[in-house]
């Protein structure tokens, strides 16, 4: 019996002493302690043993027992520490590595122009406002003076909702809607998209935005919008900014001009940038004719005014030197990163 249980001992202490986890040694207290472990066996071999070595036989396995209890306790104790040993060394953090930086998100090369555009019309007084892009015909065309059958109609073909209704062609029909509410003086400009049904290329889109200006009050002039728009030229493209006008024909404007600025490239000697003319066209603008402001509630004996109607984006491909409209449109990362 005492041999029994020395075999027994050791075969546990060694078990033990290489016991690399503790999912082993729970495996191991098994084997030895539980209900059919090795020493329970030799429990039960109790009963062939004479009465009177019953006691010491007790002892010996009691000792037995004892031993490879403590044993186990201590071996988890072990396989636990070095199991945290372990996580701490691969779990290391490194805190003088770089931090990652955030990607943080920063404005559309189209709304970095927008703003600056608002900002030196704010600086004259004037007011932001919005009109909506579904817009009746009535607004877009009929109260601009371009009646229904007129061919101004023709080189704004749009997209129609129904007759009476359709995506606005200009940004013009916010004048109107302005007028119709507010009693001069009225100072206004009114960003937005417009919609035609053009082909995508470097220059065309269906859907692009324009800044659309109005002025009305008593006693303005053309001096007034020469003023103001060559004032607008100058904060835009610098101080040294020359404007010129060409007379153009607008139904809603009598008259009508279209504006130059001197190339800020070349600075008019004749580049690339402004195909040799040295001087770049940036807006159409005129005198509000006095059809429109009549048919928007507005008398035209006693007031005047002046409109006009800029493309965004050509303000920002200019502004940045971008070759190609698609470019402001295509949510590529690689060309947007770079403003
Ligand atoms: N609405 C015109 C267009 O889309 C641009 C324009 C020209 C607006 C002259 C004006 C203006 O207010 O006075 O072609």
């Amino acid at each position: 019996m005492q041999e029994k249980l020395k075999k027994i001992r050791e075969e546990a202490l060694a078990r033990l002493n290489a016991a690399a986890s503790a999912e082993e040694v729970s495996e191991i207290r098994v084997a030895f302690l539980g209900k059919k472990g090795a020493l329970t066996e030799v429990m039960k071999g109790m009963r062939e043993v004479a009465p009177e070595d019953r006691p010491k036989v007790g002892e010996w396995v009691n000792s037995t027992r004892k031993v490879i209890e403590d044993t186990i306790a201590r071996t988890q104790q072990a396989v636990a520490a070095r199991a945290l040993e372990a996580r701490l060394a691969s779990e290391t953090i490194d805190v003088t590595m770089p931090a990652k930086l955030p990607r943080t998100g920063h404005r559309h090369p189209n709304t970095i122009a927008l703003e600056e555009l608002e900002r030196v019309f704010i600086g004259m007084g004037y007011e932001v406002v919005e009109g909506p892009e579904v817009e009746y015909d009535y607004y877009n065309f009929e109260a601009l003076n371009i009646p229904a059958n007129h061919p101004a109609k023709d080189e704004q073909d749009t997209f129609y909702i129904n007759d009476k209704i359709l995506l606005r062609t200009q940004t013009s029909p916010v004048q109107v809607r302005v007028m119709e509410k507010k009693k001069p003086p009225i100072r206004i400009v009114a960003p937005g998209r417009v919609y035609r049904s053009d082909d995508v290329d470097a220059t065309h889109s269906p859907c692009f935005h324009q800044v659309e200006g109005l002025v009305v009050d008593k006693n303005i002039t053309f001096a007034d919008l020469k003023g103001t728009l060559a004032q607008f030229a100058r904060e835009l493209f610098g101080q040294d900014t020359k404007v010129k006008f060409r007379p153009h024909h607008f139904p809603f404007t009598e008259p009508s001009a279209e504006m130059d600025v001197s190339c800020f490239k070349c600075g008019g000697k004749g580049c690339r940038m402004c195909k040799g003319s040295g001087w770049i066209e940036i807006l159409g603008c005129g005198m509000v004719h006095p059809k429109v402001l009549r048919m928007s509630g507005i008398d035209p004996e006693e007031y005047s005014g002046f409109a006009f109607g800029i493309g965004l984006e050509r303000i920002t491909l200019l502004k940045y030197e971008i070759d190609d409209m698609r470019l402001l449109y295509e949510n590529d990362e690689r060309f947007l990163k770079q403003f």
